[in-house]
């Protein structure tokens, strides 16, 4: 055998075991990407007439996130629990909870990759037409909300929004930072104490936070603290009072930071805090955001 021959023999063996070996991991991975599926509902047995594998109008509607987060806290909040981090007992279900929305099965992310169309598409089954969990006899079943015309179609993609939004993905011109600074306000004679808290409304952790207040003209800082007066006060320069606490955590929240001031008029003005912060989409990727409270005077 010339020395040639040899190496192509060698060349061709190796091939021989290489080239299958390729194959059926190419398959592997097609397979993969083909079947990586969002859940599907189950039917509801009080809901009849009704093609389940059908989206309705919601889903191809754009909700607005904002307004889908009080939908959300009035409507779902219940079962889904707070912010949709889920794991409310589901007695007699074989999952025995109910399923988290924030974050929500990464089957809803594997399917859609960001695809904001594709991820409302199915969430819109479960809205439209609820679903009841794999179990002997789930206490609790995903309502249809719109087959039984629980919630208009608006307020379904407005939810749906919210949703993805939870999870890091919007629709294009819709974005609403994944975050808000709630607020309250109380004076006494002519001090006032504000009180501020950040709220994580996303699956990421909020990270590199800030939060900042420039206090109304007519009121000057007295005191501050967090999470109550006495503890960790603010950095103050002039009336701006500063904090920087660390990362908010999935389902979590930062504060309250309190901010005691004394003002010179009849009543204390309104004052708005700012947060600033970076948050992660549904593929990891670092976005900066802010967010400012409601205007905020005592009521
Ligand atoms: C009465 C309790 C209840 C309420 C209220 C409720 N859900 Fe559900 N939801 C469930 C249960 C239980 C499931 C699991 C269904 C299953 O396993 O097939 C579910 C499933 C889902 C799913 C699919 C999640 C997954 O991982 O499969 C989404 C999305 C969802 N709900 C969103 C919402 C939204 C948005 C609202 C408010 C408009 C809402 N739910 C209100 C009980 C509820």
């Amino acid at each position: 055998m010339t020395k040639n021959r040899l190496v192509s023999r060698i060349t061709r063996h190796k091939w021989g075991i290489l080239l299958p070996a390729m194959i059926v991991l190419a398959l592997a991975v097609t397979w993969q990407a083909a079947f990586a599926q969002a859940p599907t509902p189950n039917p509801l047995p009080n809901v009849t007439g009704v093609d389940i594998t059908k989206t309705g109008p919601a889903a191809t509607m754009m909700g607005d996130p904002l307004s889908g987060r009080a939908i959300f806290a009035t409507n779902c909040a219940a079962c889904h629990n707070k912010l949709g981090v889920g794991n409310l007992p589901n007695p007699n279900s074989n999952d025995g909870t109910v399923p988290p929305v924030n974050p929500i099965d990464p089957g809803f992310l594997e399917d859609s990759k960001g695809d904001p169309s594709i991820f409302a598409a199915d969430l819109d089954l479960f809205l439209q037409h609820g679903s009841r969990p794999a179990g002997p006899n789930p206490t609790l079943s995903m309502p249809a909300w719109g087959d039984t015309k629980g919630l208009t179609q608006q307020q379904i993609a407005d939810v749906e929004a919210y949703v993805m939004q939870l999870n890091g993905v919007y629709w294009p011109g819709h974005f609403y930072p994944p975050a808000e600074v709630q607020s309250s306000a109380v004076s006494s004679g002519n001090v006032v104490t504000y009180t501020f808290t950040l709220v994580n409304d996303g699956s990421s952790a909020l990270t590199d936070v800030t939060l900042q207040d420039t206090l109304p003209a007519g009121v000057a800082y007295l005191d501050s603290g967090y999470p109550q007066l006495g503890e960790n006060p603010a950095q103050v320069s002039g009336s701006t009072v500063v904090w920087i606490p660390g990362d908010v955590p999935n389902g979590g929240s930062a504060g309250p930071f309190v901010i005691v001031a004394s003002f010179s008029g009849s009543s204390a003005p309104a004052n708005v805090a700012q947060a600033l912060f970076h948050f992660q989409t549904w593929d990891g990727t670092d976005f900066a955001s802010s967010v400012v409270s409601a205007p905020t005077s005592p009521k």
